[in-house]
């Protein structure tokens, strides 16, 4: 087997012209990494803010970089004779951000506890796009919110990638859940279960709830009119708000506390947990949840994936196929 392997490789930040495809030295395993021979992988608005020099770019310590978080593929090489992946298990699975060799690649390497066992129901581009948004979802619906029967739950964005998982899981544990999107997705909305759909466009989604919520998802900030910001008049006393796009809303805090109202804040970050993805594949496999493709493009189109991304209105998920 040659040493060498197919991947976009980044040796600047900048335009979408930025990523490159060559050959790049296959990574080897270390520790407890397992050898994964890619099939597909997702594309994430984090790709794109850092290929343009912000996002994670400040950890990127050398080029040229191979981008890409999540991934599925099938197990090349395992790290000893018992781990429990070994060679030929489909498997599922995210990178610790940040890191330097990523998944638009045909081969990564990934400590055993970041990966799954692929759901036997998805796709490989599917499996290839759930991860990083389903664990951010879940970090925030389940490990955030703690959501129950009957908690009200707003989420913003419900038809984008993260949004589409966190409609799905909170519907899924119990909540009354109501997201906003355009027009074009409140359908889909339904569908995932949402009980009460809002179209931002059309109608201020303050006016729209009648009844206070408990826990607001914002997946936009203020980064579009004010959406955190305003969010704060729907939630009960009590209540939470969790804003999930680093560096959308830096205020919040001090918003929050300007309201004088017992109101709880957080952000975000996301753990590469193989435990939870597990979970999500049977889900998965059992009906409760399913991953939504836009679009499935080979792995040189990436740069057609982030100027998709980057328009803002992807619906669910992108995935490129590899190899
Ligand atoms: N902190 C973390 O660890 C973490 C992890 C993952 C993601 N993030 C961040 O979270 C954000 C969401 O990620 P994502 O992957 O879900 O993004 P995404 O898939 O690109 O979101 C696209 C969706 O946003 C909707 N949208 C756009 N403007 C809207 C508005 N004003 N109100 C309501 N919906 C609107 C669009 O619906 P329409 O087309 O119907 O408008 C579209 O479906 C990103 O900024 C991402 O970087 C952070």
């Amino acid at each position: 087997m040659t040493d060498l392997m197919r991947a976009c490789l980044v040796s600047e930040f900048g335009g979408p012209e930025v990523l490159q495809f060559g050959e790049a030295p296959r990574p080897y395993i270390a520790n407890s990494d397992t050898l994964v021979r890619v099939k597909a992988a997702g594309v994430n608005p984090i790709d794109v803010k850092t290929r343009s020099g912000k996002g994670v770019s400040r950890f990127v310590d050398r080029f040229p970089w191979i981008p890409g978080n999540e991934f599925a593929g099938i197990v090349e090489e395992a790290p000893y004779e018992l781990a429990p992946f070994q060679p030929g298990d489909e498997v599922f699975g995210m990178l610790l951000t940040p890191h330097y060799q990523g998944s638009f690649a045909e081969y990564v390497s990934v400590p055993f506890m970041s990966l799954a066992k692929k759901p036997k129901s998805m796709s490989w581009a599917q499996a290839g796009a759930t991860p990083l948004a389903a664990l951010t979802a879940w970090a925030g619906v389940v490990d955030a919110a703690r959501v129950h029967t009957g908690q009200r739950m707003l989420i913003h964005a419900g038809a984008g990638g993260v949004g589409h998982f966190a409609v799905q899981l909170a519907h899924f544990y119990g909540a009354y859940v109501i997201a906003t999107a355009s027009e074009r997705n409140l359908e889909f909305l339904r569908e995932l279960g949402a009980d009460e759909v809002i179209d931002y466009r059309n109608r201020r989604f303050e006016e729209a709830i009648t009844e206070p919520v408990d826990v607001v998802l914002d997946l936009i900030g203020n980064v579009a009119a004010n959406t955190g910001s305003r969010s704060l008049q729907v939630l009960r006393d009590g209540g939470l708000i969790i804003n999930v796009p680093t560096g959308s809303w830096p205020e919040m805090h001090e918003e929050v506390a300007a309201t004088n109202r017992s109101l709880q804040a957080s952000t975000l970050k996301l753990s590469p947990e193989g435990r939870i993805l597990t979970t999500i594949a049977q889900l998965a496999d059992q009906g409760d949840l399913r991953c939504h493709l836009d679009a499935t493009l080979p792995l040189e189109e990436l740069a057609q994936a982030h100027e998709l991304i980057a328009d803002g209105h992807v619906r669910g998920k992108i995935a490129v196929e590899i190899g």
